[in-house]
Parts: structure tokens; sequence; C-alpha cells
């Protein structure tokens, strides 16, 4: 393992400058007994976002969806209405009863695991150069994208329309596609259900969105003990950029979400899976769901890793507001017409924020 990073641990806790050789955090830490956070990796979080609540009459909105597959019509409309008012108020719900196996998503984490403890020289392999490159990990240090300031190694892999894997750990490709199939199918209930939520037929977005190619990504975070967690980051306040994005956890918690202008802290039970609202849906939505800021805090007690799967429409369709959602005056398109692809392109030269909003939302971004 130490073998990836040239530096030694001196240069590194003397150098403010980004060392060249990290290939991951996790290798970074199992080399050096750190005391303190090196440099490169601080942090300096917005003071005005520090505010906390743990609320506990303002919870996450937590929602049975088997009753949309298997209640009464009025079982149905209820849960209708739960995600109208989940998405509208939160921008994110827990969902239980959903059918994917606790025996498969803990299989999944396992199995990234088992591949973030590959040799570094073998996950070389599985780099990428490209946003777009079907297969990409790594770790917060990319110098044309961001600083080296990300406490968080990852691995990212389309897994729809086309799916694909590493070929390494062993069993780690059948586990990827049955996972990503069956939380697919929970995507695919929800875009339904959230379609009546807003007025529209039930195949509305699927339609819209193309999603019978839609991109699915399946992406794992991993996020090594941190010698000074308060300084550092995860990952940075962001949305997501599908149309929802389904998170699961191994247990330790580390994940927020802004809700009133407040961080909340998101524990993910062990069999529920935490639903986020992305930017597509708010497009499609005309803004009557928004997607939601979240962020990724580590911490120096235990190892956290995280599965979130992107579930976003084809990348070559147009996604524009529902017209019925944007007819008549006080409720103007608000905003551009863009493919995702477009729309990927744009936010990954970072021009993204100041022109997907037509309205003077801005204020909102992270
Ligand atoms: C992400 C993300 C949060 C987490 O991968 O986009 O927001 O809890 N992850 O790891
Ligand atoms: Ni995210």
């Amino acid at each position: 393992m130490a073998s990836a990073i040239s530096l030694d641990t001196k240069t590194l806790k003397a150098s403010p400058v980004y060392p060249p050789k990290i290939t991951s955090v996790k290798a970074l830490v199992e080399s050096t007994d750190f005391s303190s956070l090196p440099s490169f990796y601080t942090f300096t979080h917005n003071l005005h976002d520090e505010l906390i609540s743990d609320d506990p009459e303002d919870s996450i909105p937590i929602i049975d969806i088997s009753r949309l597959v298997s209640g009464t019509p009025e079982e149905q409309f209820q849960v209708i209405h739960q995600l109208n008012k989940a998405c509208s108020d939160w921008g994110c719900f827990m969902v239980i009863n959903h059918g994917v196996s606790e025996s498969l998503t803990k299989a999944m984490i396992a199995s990234f695991q088992e591949f973030f403890d590959l040799p570094e020289e073998e996950k070389e392999e599985f780099q990428g150069s490209h946003v777009m490159d079907p297969i990409r990990c790594g770790t917060g240090f990319n110098p044309s994208i961001n600083k080296a300031n990300l406490w968080r190694d990852f691995l990212k892999c389309v897994a729809h329309p086309e799916f694909h894997s590493p070929n390494k750990p062993a069993g780690f490709s059948e586990i990827a596609l049955e996972f990503s199939k069956r939380n697919r199918e929970v995507v695919t209930v929800l875009l339904k259900a959230i379609s009546k939520s807003l007025g529209l037929e039930e195949s509305y977005i699927n339609k819209a969105a193309n999603f019978e190619l839609g991109l699915q990504l399946l992406a794992a975070n991993y996020y090594p003990t941190c010698p000074e967690p308060e300084k550092a980051i995860g990952i940075p306040s962001h949305y997501d950029h599908g149309l929802l994005t389904i998170l699961v956890n191994n247990g330790v918690s580390g994940l927020q979400v802004k809700h009133k202008e407040k961080w909340f802290n998101v524990n993910i039970h062990p069999n529920t899976l935490f639903v986020q609202v992305a930017d597509h849906l708010e497009i499609l939505s005309n803004g009557k769901y928004k997607s939601i800021a979240h962020r990724a805090l580590v911490n120096n007690r235990a190892t956290r890793m995280s599965i979130a799967l992107a579930h976003g429409p084809s990348l070559d369709t147009v996604i524009r507001p529902a017209p019925e959602l944007a007819d008549n005056e006080s409720h103007p398109p608000a905003y551009v017409e863009l493919t995702y692809r477009e729309f990927l392109e744009l936010q990954q030269t970072g021009k993204l924020r100041s022109k997907f909003r037509l309205n003077s939302e801005q204020s909102k971004a992270s």
C-alpha cells in the first residue's frame, strides 16, 4: 500500500502543496500514523452553514412503498400524498418495504470494501480520466477539477443503459448488477407515484426523461477515519444531478442534508433506502420539488462507506419543465432546456449553477 505514496511523512506534513502521488486517502492513512490533518486536506466550512438541527418534531419522512404496489386505491393515494409532502417540504425521504433485500445491500457494501482493499496498483487500472468514463475510481485529489481536499475515495460505474463494472474482486460484477437492477425497480415505482403526486399521468416522468434508456450510476464513497475530522470534509455541499438518488451506508453516519437553512444529520437505518430529489426532477417539476443540498462529513472513530445510486434521464433527451406545470403567467418555465449530457458537461466546467435556473434562485447554490 505504502508504495502508492512517494513522499515521506515529513514532506507530507510540511508541504502546503498537493503531493502528486496520492492514489487514495485510504493508502495515505494506512501508510502513516497521522496525529494531525495534512494541510492540503484542510477545508474551510462556510460559517453560516454551520447550524445543525436535531429537532425530533421535524424529521425526515419515512414512506412505506409496498402499498404503492399492493395497497388499495385509498392506500396508494395516501402514499402519493406522502411523497408530495416529502418532495416539496424536504426534497428527501426514507423508503421502507422496498424489496431490495438487506442481504443484497450488505453483500454490495462488502464487495465495495473488497474493491477498496485491492492493492493500489490494481485499482489504478480503473482510474479513468474523463467524467463520462464508464468505470472510474479515484480520490478527492483531482488536480484538473478540485483541490486535494476531499477526505474520500470513490468508485463509480455506469450501471444502465449498459452495465459496466470492474472485473475484480471476484463476485463484484454479479452483485453490482443485481443491486443496480433492484434499486432501479424501486426508482421506477417511485417515479410513477411521483408523477401522479405532481398531478401528471403515471408514466409522465418515465416518458419525458426517456427513463428506459436512463443513466444509472452506481458509486461508492470510502471515508477513512480522519485525525481531525472537524477540519476536513468528505464531500462538500452539493446537489445530485439526476432525477432521484438512492443512498445506503455501512451504519456509520456522516451524511447531512440542508432543510430550512439548517443542516440535519441523516441516519440511514439498515434495510432503509434514503432517497434524494435531484436536479432533473426539479427541472421536470418546474421547481415544485427542489433538489436537496447535502454533504458528507468525516469522523475519527470508524471508516464510513456509502453507496449512491444516481438515476437520471437518458443522456440525449432534452429535459424541460412539464408543460402542465409551466403553463401560465404565475408559473412560467423556470429552467433552461438542456439534454442531460449538456447539463453534465456544463456542470463539469463549473458553468452550470449560473445557467440552470432561469429565475432568481441562485442563492440556493452550494
Ligand atoms: C454523493 C453523496 C453522500 C454520502 O455521492 O453524491 O452525496 O453520504 N454521497 O456519502
Ligand atoms: Ni450527492
